[in-house]
């Protein structure tokens, strides 16, 4: 037996020999230099993929002046001091899991459902106005009706005055006076061209709480501005009931399903929202806010950032889409409980769901920044992981789930007030951040 097994080895052993070729042992480590090459690359990967998202986050936490958050041309990391240390020390874990409804209805049929329903009320809305299906359509197909239109606006207006100085301090005004400094806007701050036939009707979405000088200093701006762009718009205030943390995405989610149901002409919703910072006054009135082909971040350049763009994803401040856009990237994100954050989300979902974000020149989109203080971040922890998952969570986390309460809607002179009660942080969230707040309290 150890006799055969003997000529076995040298057999193979010999047979090896032929076949391996010179430097054969090198060889024979091949499958082990793999397996190391991918674990490097796996390594090197993570490492990247972390301050990726370090870079994406663009030091927001930390109070204080935008300018303070972000220096223009260099990339920043999170603040050294109470954040980093926070995320050390703090064992509470962000769970988004619990946060997501599993069984939310596809991102498609959510919005077939809000059309539906805004078609729906339209017809209910005429018939018991009118009791006749019949008028209606006559309506909607008479040839002296469309005979009746003026000849479409010219495509450049013609009255822009171009760029003008504008202060960072609130105007001291009254609504009174406002009304009469603004132009014939009517009852819930809608206006269209009496001279021609807007090529665009637009809404204006303005999400809102406790700035009453800023919102009447936007307004003494952005109402003649629109008139002089000839555009056909409404403004619409989306306020936020109560003093609990402030959820933006959400207000501007309900602002967009609510101001469907107005109707810039019979049977016809708005095909343009534009969602639109109180505190942003724009410079320049070639800064059209026209229907845009691709998602529009307007407010390319601000002050308060030396008028650069500080990140390619940003869209907030000032922020034009088509309706259909909208849909398509279900809204913002309803996750982001405080300051910051849900627009750098939508800038994500733009950007994975439509591809790109179009910008204007930076020397036609220039903002001035009221000047005011900042609302308090969420929680640092929160935000990154929000914004890490902000691609794969976007069709269980927008239009199709938001959740609110609406308590007022009605005509103002210079607007439509929307209130919305938006309820309240999850627990999760609540912990986080009074576990930052004590960390700041502490290091400060
Ligand atoms: C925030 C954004 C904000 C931007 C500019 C970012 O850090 O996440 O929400 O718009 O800073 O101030
Ligand atoms: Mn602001």
């Amino acid at each position: 037996m150890r006799v055969v097994r003997l000529r076995s080895t040298q057999i193979s052993r010999r047979t090896r020999g032929r076949w391996w070729p010179p430097g054969g042992r090198c060889l024979r480590l091949l499958p082990l230099l793999c397996i190391f090459i991918i674990i490097a690359a796996l390594g090197i990967l993570a490492i990247s993929e972390m301050s990726l998202v370090q870079r994406r986050v663009v030091s927001p936490v930390v109070g204080g002046g935008a300018a303070s958050r972000i220096m223009p041309g260099r990339v920043q990391h999170p603040p050294q001091s109470s954040h980093s240390h926070q995320i050390q020390t703090s064992n509470t874990v962000f769970k988004i899991e619990p946060l997501l409804r599993r069984n939310a209805p596809s991102v498609e049929l959510s919005a077939q459902v809000a059309i539906n329903a805004v078609r729906a009320s339209f017809i209910a809305d005429i018939i018991t106005r009118e009791g006749n299906i019949t008028w209606v359509k006559e309506q909607l197909t008479s040839k002296q009706t469309c005979q009746q239109q003026p000849d479409d606006c010219p495509k450049v207006p013609p009255k822009l005055y171009g760029a003008k100085n504008v202060s960072s301090s609130p105007l001291q005004l009254s609504e009174s006076m406002l009304r009469t400094l603004v132009g014939p806007v009517e009852m819930g701050g809608k206006w269209s061209p009496p001279e021609c036939s807007a090529r665009h009707s637009i809404a204006i979405v303005i999400p809102y709480r406790d700035r009453w000088e800023q919102l009447l200093t936007l307004l003494y701006h952005l109402h003649p501005l629109l008139q002089r762009q000839q555009l056909k718009y409404r403004i619409f205030l989306v306020e936020q009931v109560g003093n609990d943390t402030f959820n933006k995405g959400v207000l501007m989610n309900a602002g967009f399903l609510t101001a469907l149901k107005y109707n810039p002409a019979p049977g016809v919703i708005y095909h343009c929202f534009v969602f639109h910072d109180v505190d942003m006054i724009p410079e320049d009135d070639r800064n059209m806010y026209s229907c845009p082909q691709q998602p529009r971040h307007m407010s390319v350049a601000v002050n308060e950032l030396d008028y650069k763009l500080p990140y390619r994803q940003l869209v907030g401040g000032v922020f034009a889409i088509k309706t259909e856009h909208f849909f398509k990237v279900n809204g913002y994100s309803n996750l982001y409980w405080g300051w910051g954050g849900e627009d750098d989300d939508m800038g994500y979902r733009v950007e994975h769901v439509l591809s790109a974000i179009s910008r204007p020149p930076e020397w036609i989109a220039r903002y001035t920044m009221i000047k005011h203080k900042k609302r308090k971040p969420l929680a640092w922890k929160v935000k990154v992981k929000l914004l890490r998952t902000s691609w794969r969570r976007y069709r269980l986390d927008g239009l199709n789930t938001v959740q609110y309460q609406l308590l007022e809607l009605k005509d103002y002179p210079l607007y439509t007030r929307i209130l919305i009660d938006v309820g309240h942080p999850p627990h999760n969230i609540r912990v986080l951040q009074q576990e930052q707040d004590e960390q700041s309290k502490k290091t400060d």
